[in-house]
């Protein structure tokens, strides 16, 4: 079903949205379909509050082109993968109009911090509204997968579950809420350790591993019980377990990825110094655990009373730039037009 598109005097069809990144506890790692991005395994996220992407799109009929910028500069890097997702929401909507696309990140991109999942979280969620598609958020959710998987999860708030899914065509691949952020507020604090855009991106990274690395099938075999330990942890609020199954998952998927050929390595020193850090806390007796994504950036998670404690270990760690602090937020939203300057 179509929704009027959104035109303005112009003809031109317009709106502007808000996604924040999400941090996978449970991490998705490897695809069974490239082309509709599915994944070999379920995963377990917790979507973010004060790290975001703003993204205005307005589609100009007569336009040929997409024309795109990131943080006020022409987009080059992703443009392909922007416009193949720009795509999938015009056929939906059977319109060609080019479109202009510009979106702004408050924190680095590229550099392992899910910019993917924000971006096109929001992409999608303002794209589609912009046409005037009444998609639900699950249909948003699907879409938003096919461009980027973790982006998939940056369209519901709080504690999120993307599911494997079992059908050919990928409909049921799709993420869901398992709790809200307001039911329990953990906090994340982010160690940024380089702001260098990583050197093997993620779908890169999963396409060598599933090719070379010895411990693929071990990886698919192991994590439903990962995603039934986590799934309890979370809706008991127990927080020792979701820490130890959320480091065991991290670690694991490390492994799986350093036994490729050749081998991934996202972490630098700092990293590796950050692990040891959250981990002497955790046995002090402070609530905190660590996850690492493609990238060198460590997020420690913890509980509301330690934030301060965790913050001020991290930024004494030798090599840490800086320290982010984000609680748990909403899923993507719509937001007012001219927010976003290009
Ligand atoms: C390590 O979603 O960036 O962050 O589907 O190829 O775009 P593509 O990959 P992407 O991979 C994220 C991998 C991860 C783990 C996770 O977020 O679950």
């Amino acid at each position: 079903m179509n929704r009027e598109p959104r035109a303005g005097a112009s003809g031109e069809l317009h709106a502007a949205s808000q996604a924040q990144p999400n941090i996978a506890l449970i991490k998705y790692w490897g695809k069974r379909d490239a082309a509709l991005n599915l994944p070999v395994v379920g995963s377990i996220s917790i979507t973010l509050e004060s790290l975001w992407t703003r993204t205005d799109v307005r589609f100009v009929p007569g336009q040929k082109q997409d024309r795109i910028t990131l943080n006020g500069r022409g987009e080059e890097a992703e443009s392909r993968r922007i416009t193949a997702c720009l795509d999938l929401l015009r056929q939906r909507a059977g319109v060609d109009y080019g479109a202009r696309v510009a979106s702004r990140n408050n924190f680095p991109t590229a550099a392992g911090l899910a910019s993917s999942a924000s971006g096109f979280a929001a992409l999608v969620h303002a794209g589609a509204q912009a046409l005037g598609l009444a998609l639900s958020l699950a249909e948003q959710s699907v879409l938003a997968r096919r461009c980027s998987g973790s982006a998939a999860r940056s369209i519901f708030g709080g504690y999120v579950e993307w599911a494997h899914g079992q059908l050919a065509d990928g409909t049921d691949s799709v993420a869901r809420p398992l709790l809200g952020a307001d039911a329990w507020p953990l906090r994340v604090a982010v160690a940024i350790t380089s702001t260098a855009a990583k050197q093997v991106g993620s779908t890169e990274g999963m396409r060598r591993t599933a090719q070379t690395s010895p411990y693929q099938s071990a990886w698919i075999d192991t994590q439903e019980a990962d995603l039934s330990r986590a799934r309890e942890a979370i809706l008991a609020r127990d927080f020792e377990a979701l820490a130890q199954v959320s480091e065991y998952s991290c670690l694991k998927m490390h492994a799986l990825a350093l036994a490729a050929q050749p081998g991934l390595l996202y972490w630098n020193g700092a990293t590796v110094e950050c692990m040891h850090r959250v981990r002497a806390l955790r046995q002090q007796g402070v609530p905190v655990f660590f996850t690492v994504d493609a990238g060198p950036q460590l997020k420690a998670v913890c509980l509301p009373s330690a934030i301060e404690q965790v913050k001020a270990a991290l930024r004494d760690v030798p090599g840490v730039l800086d320290v982010l602090d984000s609680g748990l937020g909403e899923g993507a939203r719509n937001i007012a037009a001219g927010v976003v300057e290009a």
